[in-house]
């Protein structure tokens, strides 16, 4: 077992990363100086493989789990979502000093995450991700929330985790498009800060391989601590997101519009693929970096079947859609472009026109 250790204005938790993990909970909870009544928050997918042995773990090491499960989909990422969560907590007596423990995806995380920051004014929360997604982007920096009508995570809260517990066996039963999802997350913490993570893909990822990506991948573990550590960094620069994080959005900008104008026919992750190739090309195209960098990022997207290319919608729907898009400052469109395969930066002012060029 790894042991990464965040820190934060307020402290620091530990990340531990290793297989089988899940089922060292119940003692590593114990160790933190925890007991009795605890919250496992679920779905019903995860929890069917998942929540048994969580359980076991805990009840072995002397705690009385409770299970509850949420609705799933990022359609239940809502404050009802959470108010109906509430009663459940006062019936299992939970108090202060009983942890919730998030055991799912981003959408369960980011909905726990924001029960346990708000139910009695904050109690202990532990995230044990289940997805790819999860496991390198939304368990790590302590950003949780929900969903309002008129847009997403509008309404959260920032609260860091006692623990994160990263166990890579529980992706056996993860989809390969969520598989593919959480990709593209990767390769993008690779282009922001991690070379070695970038080409370690690269090298074990051949053309015209099998589209199964995870029998494409180097070691999940090692992949999964270097994707991790890259978060890690930028987090502890930046724990409140006011300047430095906003490299975390690398191919956010176009991949968001990309999703709005398909009406979310094109997924995050694959929005995300196509936006962080053409944030490439559109910094080469305004001289941040050189060409040779745009093709290997296309190439790798290619050579992971992720998609590369923008999707075939009006230039000018795509630019409507980004300057709807919550991350703007003011009226001027920030792009985070990449200079170098491990080096990023945050652009303002980007001509309109070399946008367009770009979706063309
Ligand atoms: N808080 C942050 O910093 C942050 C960062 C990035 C993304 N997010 C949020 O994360 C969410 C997306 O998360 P996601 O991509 O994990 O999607 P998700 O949580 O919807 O999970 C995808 C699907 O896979 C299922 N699933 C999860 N783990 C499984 C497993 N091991 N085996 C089988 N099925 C499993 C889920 O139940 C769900 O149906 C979005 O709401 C996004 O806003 C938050
Ligand atoms: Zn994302």
């Amino acid at each position: 077992m790894k042991t990464v250790t965040v820190k934060h204005p307020t402290g620091s938790y530990p990340i531990y990363l290793g297989e089988d993990v899940l089922s060292q909970t119940g003692p590593l909870l114990a160790e933190f100086g925890y007991s009795g009544r605890c919250a496992v928050l679920t779905n019903e997918i995860v929890g069917r493989y998942y929540a048994g042995p969580l359980c076991d773990s805990l009840s072995q090491a002397g705690f009385t789990p409770v299970r509850i499960d949420l609705p799933d989909g990022e359609q239940h990422k809502t404050l009802d979502t959470v108010a109906g969560v509430y009663p459940h907590l006062v019936e299992a007596k939970l108090d202060r000093r009983s942890p919730i423990i998030a055991l799912g995806g981003g959408v369960l995380g980011d909905t726990a995450g924001y029960v346990a920051a708000s139910f009695l004014r904050g109690v202990p929360l532990v995230q044990i991700p289940t997805t790819l997604l999860a496991m390198v982007d939304s368990s790590v920096g302590g950003k949780t929330g929900v969903d309002l009508p008129q847009g997403k995570n509008l309404v959260g809260a920032f609260k860091q985790p006692e623990m994160v517990i990263v166990d890579p066996n529980v992706l056996q039963s993860l989809p390969d498009a969520e598989i593919k999802a959480g990709l593209a997350e990767v390769v993008k913490h690779g282009i922001i800060d991690s070379p070695e993570l970038f080409e370690t893909l690269e090298a074990n990822s051949q053309p015209n391989s099998t589209p199964s990506p995870i029998s494409n991948l180097p070691p999940l573990t090692w992949l999964l601590h270097e994707a991790i550590m890259v978060k890690v960094r930028v987090v502890q620069e930046d724990p409140f997101e006011q300047g430095r994080r906003a490299v975390l959005n690398l191919g956010h900008t176009f991949g968001h519009a990309f999703e709005q104008v398909s009406h979310y026919q094109i997924r995050h992750g694959e929005g995300v693929a196509m936006g962080t190739a053409c944030a490439a090309r559109l910094a080469a195209r305004r001289g941040y970096c050189d060409a040779p960098t745009t093709g290997r990022i296309i190439a790798l997207l290619d050579r992971l079947h992720m998609p590369s290319q923008p999707p075939d919608y009006p230039a000018a729907d795509i630019l409507a859609a980004m300057t709807t898009d919550k991350k703007r400052q003011g009226n001027t469109l920030r792009f985070i472009l990449p200079r170098a395969i491990g080096d990023v930066d945050i652009f303002k002012d980007i001509p309109q026109q070399d946008v367009v060029a770009v979706l063309a």
